[in-house]
């Protein structure tokens, strides 16, 4: 836990409010494998990280609330009966959302003051919107004793989303952030929204994050597309979503759809299966396995589902020849971001000073290298 960044949230609090407010920490999270398979009911092996948001309110005794961003050094006033999603200010947006779903279920919540800070990196891919929005759902309910379960915060959050900022996102992130448990990952069915914990233990290797430091623009509307390719594949084939089909399925209509709308659609299925053979490999204590499932999510996220950029596949590439990286792809929704590596320990200083001065020279950018410390989702400090 980032003491730091408890400080200064509680310091801006203060400034601002003359009070002592109550705080919430709500993380960011990787994902092991399983992309883009969330909202074709698939399943998705994330986990919460040690980086999030610190969110502090306190009921406002005025007829407005008010929501400061430190880290933007920006702030944005506005009353809980009159809002409406924001086109300056778009961070306002993920508070507003969360609002806005919670009166729409018939919560009653009244004017506060929420003072934010983070420390995940902007664009990392690492989901510092569903930490803001989890933040946000979790604190209103402790403020105005909402008797919210964790379930229903996180679809509250996913809604918000979709709503106010305009993603039509799974529910990986949101899970990921309010249900992650120290030390594990979460093999999670996002139909059922059954998870099952796996203790991770990679005995001589670990997960390694590498920022590519870039964020391609258009990700969002890519990302709306990608969903509604899938949408549109599930009902030619009378099912609810992919997660319901085979390949062979998905063969029987092959001249129903283009080339393009085929591979995205076949990488789903492949991703899906990979993900759940993933978990076994795990048990197994299979890395070797692992790592191969990794690199094979990547090839399809780049070749097939085309999410992906020339930067993370560079981050990529390099790794393939050295035979103490198991595995790498890119993570999270694509387009910029990081990759999730599984690397030998003991060889991480060296690939570290390696893979920047590769990139720098490639790129002319500095990427960011991050440890992975699994830990426990959103919760109370
Ligand atoms: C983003 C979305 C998630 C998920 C990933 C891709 O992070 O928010 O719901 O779809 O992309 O796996």
């Amino acid at each position: 836990m980032n003491n730091k960044l408890i400080d200064r949230v509680k310091k801006g609090f203060f400034e601002e409010f003359n009070s002592n407010p109550f705080l919430i920490f709500s993380p960011g999270r990787i994902n092991i494998i399983g992309e883009h398979t969330d909202y074709n009911d698939g399943f998705v092996f994330p986990s919460a990280v040690d980086k999030g948001i610190v969110a502090a309110f306190e009921k406002s005794n005025s007829t407005s609330s008010k929501a400061i961003a430190l880290d933007l050094d920006e702030s944005f006033e506005f009353e809980v009966d009159s809002i409406a999603p924001q086109k300056e200010q778009l961070w306002a947006n993920y508070i507003l959302g969360v609002i806005d779903e919670l009166k729409k279920k018939g919560n009653h919540i009244k004017n506060f003051n929420l003072v934010f800070s983070g420390d995940i990196p902007n664009g990392a891919g690492m989901s510092s919107s569903a930490a803001l929005e989890n933040s946000v759902v979790f604190g209103l309910n402790e403020l105005f004793e909402l008797g919210l379960s964790k379930e229903e915060m996180i679809f509250i959050s996913q809604k918000a989303e979709h709503n106010y900022v305009g993603v039509q996102c799974g529910i990986m992130d949101q899970y990921a952030s309010m249900f992650g448990l120290k030390d594990q990952a979460l093999h999670l069915d996002c139909r059922s929204i059954e998870a099952t914990p796996f203790k991770i233990d990679l005995g001589d290797y670990q997960l390694l994050l590498i920022n590519t430091n870039v964020k391609h623009t258009l990700s969002e509307s890519a990302y709306n597309n990608r969903r509604e390719v899938c949408e549109r594949i599930s009902s030619l084939l009378k099912v609810t979503a992919l997660r319901d089909v085979s390949e062979l399925d998905l063969f029987a209509i092959k001249d129903k759809v283009s080339d393009e709308d085929f591979q995205k659609a076949l990488f789903v299925i492949q991703e899906n299966k990979r993900t759940i053979e993933a978990s076994k490999a795990m048990t197994n204590g299979d890395l070797n396995r692992l790592g191969e499932l990794i690199y094979a999510s990547h090839h399809g996220l780049q070749h097939q589902y085309q999410v992906s950029c020339k930067e993370l596949d560079f981050l990529v590439d390099v790794t393939r020849d050295k035979d103490y990286l198991l595995g790498a792809r890119m993570m999270g929704g694509g387009f910029g971001g990081c990759t999730i590596n599984l690397i030998k320990t003991s060889e991480i200083n060296s690939f570290s000073q390696y893979i920047k001065e590769a990139y720098f020279h490639k790129f002319n950018i500095q990427c960011s290298i991050y440890d992975v410390t699994l830990s426990d989702g959103t919760h109370q400090l």
